[in-house]
């Protein structure tokens, strides 16, 4: 091979080298800038807001998760998994009384997940969230 040839292929090789490192650079940091780490984006505060403080996603996780904002720090939100720890019913949270309840016999949570009135006897489980800017970002 030329030394003409040889410098033409590095050349090449330098410029697809750098392109990759560009794109390897742009969409790795779009990910990173956006979403705390661990955490996936559940709603918007304005989504929460619309839906007067509670928002059920059957999709986000294995089980159903209901996101509230929290009653003693409007700033913050909790969700829990909401699959009632009776019998499986899926739950609904009251803002009147800022408690989740079940519909099928009445089991009330608090805000964090415990049990305030039976039959369950075990708290609902409960995942770390995030506000950042103007979304909500949720941990399972
Ligand atoms: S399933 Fe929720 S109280 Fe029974």
């Amino acid at each position: 091979m030329s030394p003409f040839m040889q410098r033409k292929r590095f050349l090449s090789w330098l410029a697809w080298g750098s392109f990759g490192q560009l794109i390897a650079l742009v969409t790795g940091c779009s990910k990173k800038s956006s979403e705390p780490q661990g955490f996936a984006k559940f709603a918007s505060i304005l989504e929460v807001e619309e839906a007067k403080g509670a928002i059920l996603r059957d999709y986000f996780a294995k089980d159903p998760i209901l996101l509230v904002q929290d009653p003693n720090d409007k700033t913050q939100y909790r969700a829990i998994n909401a699959t009632c720890t009776h019998q499986k019913c899926i739950i609904n949270w009251n803002g009147d009384r800022q408690a989740f309840v079940c519909p099928c016999h009445g089991s009330t949570f608090g805000a964090d997940g415990k049990v305030l009135q039976g039959p369950a006897k075990e708290a609902l489980q409960t995942f770390p969230t995030q506000v950042k800017e103007k979304d909500i970002y949720v941990k399972v």
